[in-house]
């Protein structure tokens, strides 16, 4: 008998779109890749750094383990590819950061203090977490961090990823959320600008949006 083949044409292909889902802990690696992979103001960090982890443990990993409600990815339905992940209450996050995170960079990293190399630099917004107590908490007390691989960016998923992030800080009572951003990250300012938030007093390259907000 011969055996039967199958034309593939007939073979429809798995196509999964994109879909936004709360922060699971097997994702952590993929958050540290997403991290590295958008790290240069936007761009790829990989090697830049001795570490290619220095990005995830300062900017990422700290956010999904200790405030993992507060953290929504972008599942391609093969790996997660974006994320938008927050402190609700930056004052809280800085206390535990400084208790439960500081170990964990303090053993696989070198504080240096001032800072010589853009590594160092890294390393020291690591180890001086007081930096994020920015002026505005009141107004704006959650902070977050929002990056998607290239493959996944100007297709309205940033825009949703905020929606999602919204619209959880407003169920849980929080008035609203700030970010910091690289300056030379135009593309970032473009987005932050078109969605509404505004730049806030303590800093050109700091800027906040109201919960409530419309986006
Ligand atoms: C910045 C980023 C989160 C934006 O997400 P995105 O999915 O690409 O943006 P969206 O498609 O949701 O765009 C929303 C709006 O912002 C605008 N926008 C987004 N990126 C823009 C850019 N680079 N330049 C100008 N406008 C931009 C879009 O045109 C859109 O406006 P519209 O409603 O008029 O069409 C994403 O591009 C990204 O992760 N970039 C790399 C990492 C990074 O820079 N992170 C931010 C670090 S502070």
């Amino acid at each position: 008998m011969t055996p039967r083949t199958v034309s593939p044409r007939t073979v429809s292909p798995r196509t999964v779109s994109p879909r936004i889902r709360p922060y699971r802990p097997d994702d952590l690696r993929d958050v540290y890749e997403v991290c590295l992979r958008t790290g240069d103001a936007g761009g790829d960090a990989t090697g830049l750094y001795s570490d290619d982890d220095l990005l995830g443990d300062v900017f990422a990993a700290p956010y999904v383990v200790l405030e993992p409600e507060s953290a929504f990815v972008v599942d391609t339905g093969e790996r997660v590819s974006g994320y938008i992940i927050a402190a609700p209450d930056t004052r809280r996050f800085v206390d535990r950061f400084r208790q439960e995170w500081l170990p964990v960079l303090d053993r696989k990293y070198r504080h240096v203090d001032p800072p010589v190399t853009r590594e160092d630099e890294i390393v020291h917004l690591g180890f001086t977490p007081d930096r994020m107590l920015v002026p505005e908490l009141d107004e704006y007390p959650a902070h977050l961090h929002i990056d998607l691989l290239p493959e996944l960016q100007g297709q309205g998923l940033g825009r949703e990823l905020v929606r999602t992030l919204l619209g959880s800080l407003r169920e849980r009572g929080v008035p609203g959320v700030h970010l910091g951003y690289d300056p030379r990250n135009t593309g970032a300012r473009a987005f932050y600008d078109r969605l509404g938030f505004v730049q806030l007093p303590s800093g050109a390259t700091t800027m906040g949006i109201r919960s409530d907000a419309a986006v």
